[in-house]
């Protein structure tokens, strides 16, 4: 099937298996962590989502997200790429790190950017308050060619440490906020139209993401209710615009690349300290 601007109910793998070759140009997603569902930290209760078990065996669970990882391979384009999201966690001492299972996938990794998101809801002292989660960019390569296109010099002055704080406003226990497909999307398709998919959609976050920037979508999410609320939110989407205005107007340079390279400029180091994301590049 070829679905468009679709927020699909069902279990992600299902879904994906019905989806044709090479249809989709960008995915984002926030997998559940398998993050045990047990009290571990204690400043709040642990996420819950309301129909899916976050406790699985561990190795039945990075089985199962390498399959629905091979899965997107599948249905995206060559050259295409898939942003996923997760964090490092420890289970009896022993770390566990999501590079394990997404070598065992057909994704080249590309990069891995740390979110820094200055806050988080779980503290215990075992280690240093753990702020951050991360980003794989995961690529399909076109005849074998690992590398692909480059960024434009806008979005490639972004660093690859990504400050801002998690979702507030949002009923959906573990929502990512909407900066982060906003500056995912825009990034890589630039001014392109294209499908943008996201198999674990949640409060549809990624798809009001696409949706602003003028894309098509698709979501799953085995969340009935979830589905129901992703909907409405889409239905409202326009009260979110500021958001993606002020992403997009982050992605500026005076001078590109070339016309560093051309002057024998610097090509591409921050100048007079300034080195947060939010800053006006120089
Ligand atoms: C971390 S949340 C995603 C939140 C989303 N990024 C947002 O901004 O709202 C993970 C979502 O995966 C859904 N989920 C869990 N298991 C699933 C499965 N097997 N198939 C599809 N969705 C699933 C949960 O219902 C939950 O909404």
């Amino acid at each position: 099937m070829k679905p468009k601007d679709k927020i699909i109910q069902g279990d992600a793998l299902e879904v994906l298996k019905k989806i044709d070759d090479n249809f989709v140009d960008l995915g984002i997603t926030s997998p559940p962590y398998n993050k045990g569902e047990k009290n571990k930290g204690w400043l709040v209760r642990n996420v819950k989502y309301n129909v899916a078990n976050d406790n699985l065996a561990e190795e039945i669970y990075q089985k199962q997200q390498i399959q629905v990882l091979n899965e997107i391979f599948r249905v995206t384009k060559p050259g295409g790429s898939f942003f996923y999201n997760h964090k490092t966690r420890w289970t009896q001492g022993k770390m566990l790190h999501p590079i394990e299972w997404l070598e065992k996938t057909n994704w080249t990794v590309r990069q891995e950017i740390i979110w820094d998101r200055m806050i988080a809801a779980n503290i215990s002292g075992w280690r240093f308050w753990q702020i951050d989660e991360r980003i794989y960019w995961l690529y399909k390569p076109i005849d074998g060619n690992k590398i692909g296109k480059e960024l434009k010099s806008k979005h490639a002055l972004l660093t690859s440490i990504w400050r801002f704080p998690p979702e507030r406003k949002n009923g959906h226990p573990a929502p990512f906020p909407l900066l982060l497909p906003t500056r995912i999307i825009y990034s890589i398709l630039d001014d392109e139209k294209g499908i943008v998919l996201d198999p674990y959609v949640g409060s549809g976050t990624t798809c009001l993401a696409a949706k602003l920037l003028g894309l098509n979508y698709i979501g799953i999410d085995i969340s009935k209710e979830y589905v129901k609320d992703a909907e409405k939110r889409l239905k409202n989407y326009l009260n979110c615009k500021k958001i993606v205005d002020e992403e997009i107007s982050k992605h500026f340079v005076e001078k590109t690349f070339a016309d560093r390279k051309n002057n024998n400029g610097n090509t591409g180091k921050y100048r007079n300290g300034i080195t947060s994301p939010q800053a006006k590049l120089l």
